[in-house]
């Protein structure tokens, strides 16, 4: 326990949003910043603001962190995304010392021009293998690549058909290609079909990009992918699935939703993130088109215009993939799946809810942010590294503690960590209770 002693919390740290400082006024850009900076200055004197934490040795089960004060904490960790713990598997670490000692530490240039190597030529092929599809183009994030696929393909003519939690990337992608976006409701196909049916009554000669998620991060939950294509074929419309959260861990063979529904080699465009399960920073685009391939590499711009992984980088993920491939990668998938059905499984037993279908990612519900707030500082003080995720992330009063999953977990690991959020929980309850639930006023107001 820290000596950390918050008496009074100003109600202003326990309500307000990220979304009341996206669009500051005034005609100086630096000082306009301020806004944001003192609402978020408030949170972090309370011990409120838990973002931005840095782990002394990177993302093992159990942690040394400090937070962005310089606060040390030390807890058992559910707040990395490394689902199959490869991020410190002995072969991957002895693969990065390899490639350092033979290639030195830097790409040097974009994949455009001769920043390829031959991991990187050797990913490429294995990934297109793995997901069952022809061609695939790689990017220096995952970020890049949701980005980069979107902004590639589509012109301002076009329209953007997608799910309306999309991740940043996409949502990103589509504002800078096209003003033709619309949204449909979260995993709604119906939605999306009566969208694209009035897109096409009016423009039967731009193109239509639907966008979704294999896994989605916040909610742990998944569209029906068979019959969005079937939908995207019935309109001309190109579809693209985003597999950041599931390629690699889920299923049986690792092929995540796409594998679990029949749909390898099926969906027209896949992209993912290697950072959640391969290891390292990066990602790809998927087609079964040599001319979207080339395309790409000279019309999307994250991978034209951006250096290339780094040797290190590819050759780890392409270490990696052969583990997600192989029995050890099976092995490593049930372990993952044992640890999450334990979580969810203590998580009910302790009176905790939680959104969604089982995966690495368990949001705990928490409901409002003030008491989400709370109870995150208190999982700092008892030993639990886990993230707050609130508005606009996520809905108001649908704030959540997101715990994610690694296969090397231990089971007490699970049980002190469920064990911490329920104290954490009760004792925020507890609190808010004392200051008045702050934010409860004002959602009403707002309602
Ligand atoms: C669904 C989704 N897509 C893309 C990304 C971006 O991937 P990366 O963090 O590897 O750049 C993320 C990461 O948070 C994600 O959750």
């Amino acid at each position: 326990m820290s000596n950390n002693n918050y008496a009074d919390i100003p109600s202003a740290a326990l309500t307000g949003s990220m979304r009341d400082f996206r669009v500051p006024g005034g005609v100086d850009l630096l000082e306009r910043t301020q806004g944001f900076f003192r609402w978020q200055d408030l949170r972090r004197q309370n011990g409120l603001w838990p973002f931005s934490r840095a782990t002394e040795d990177g993302p093992k089960t159990v942690c040394l962190a400090q937070d962005d004060r310089g606060q040390k904490l030390r807890g058992v960790n559910f707040a990395s995304q490394d689902y199959l713990s490869l991020a410190s598997h002995p072969a991957i670490k002895a693969t990065a010392i390899e490639t350092i000692e033979r290639c030195g530490v830097h790409s040097a240039g974009s994949p455009a021009l001769v920043g390829n190597t031959s991991y990187s030529v050797a990913l490429e092929r294995k990934i297109a293998e793995f997901v069952g599809m022809e061609h695939v183009v790689l990017y220096p994030t995952g970020w890049a690549a949701g980005f980069g696929v979107v902004k590639g393909l589509v012109r301002s003519a076009d329209h953007i058909v997608m799910d309306m939690l999309a991740h940043s990337c996409l949502q990103e992608g589509a504002h800078a290609a096209t003003n033709n976006i619309h949204l449909f409701r979260h995993l709604d196909n119906d939605y999306c079909r009566n969208i694209l049916e009035k897109i096409r009554a009016k423009d039967k000669d731009n193109g239509i990009l639907v966008i979704t998620e294999g896994l989605f991060s916040m909610d742990s939950d998944t569209p029906d992918l068979a019959a969005l294509q079937d939908l995207c074929h019935e309109f001309k419309a190109t579809l693209v699935v985003d597999v950041a959260h599931d390629l690699g861990c889920l299923g049986k063979e690792g092929r995540g939703h796409i594998g679990m529904q029949n749909m390898l080699g099926k969906i027209d465009v896949v992209m993912g993130s290697f950072s959640k399960t391969f290891a390292s920073n990066g990602g790809f685009v998927a087609c079964n088109s040599r001319a979207v391939q080339e395309y790409l590499r000279f019309y999307s711009a994250p991978a034209t215009f951006s250096n290339a992984l780094s040797p290190t980088q590819a050759a780890t993920v392409l270490k990696a993939f052969d583990i997600v491939d192989s029995l050890e990668g099976r092995i490593l998938r049930l372990e993952l799946l044992a640890n999450i059905t334990s979580l969810r499984r203590e998580l009910n037993e302790a009176g905790l809810d939680y959104y969604g279908d089982p995966s690495a990612i368990v949001c705990v519900k928490m409901g409002s942010e003030g008491l989400a707030r709370l109870v995150s500082r208190q999982l700092s003080e008892l030993g639990l590294v886990a993230n707050l995720v609130e508005f606009p992330a996520v809905p108001k009063n649908a704030a959540r503690i997101r715990m994610q999953v690694m296969a090397n977990h231990s089971e007490q690991n699970i049980a002190d960590a469920v064990q911490i959020l329920k104290a954490a929980k009760a004792q925020a309850e507890h609190e808010l209770e004392r200051l008045g639930e702050p934010n409860r006023g004002r959602e009403q107001r707002a309602a």
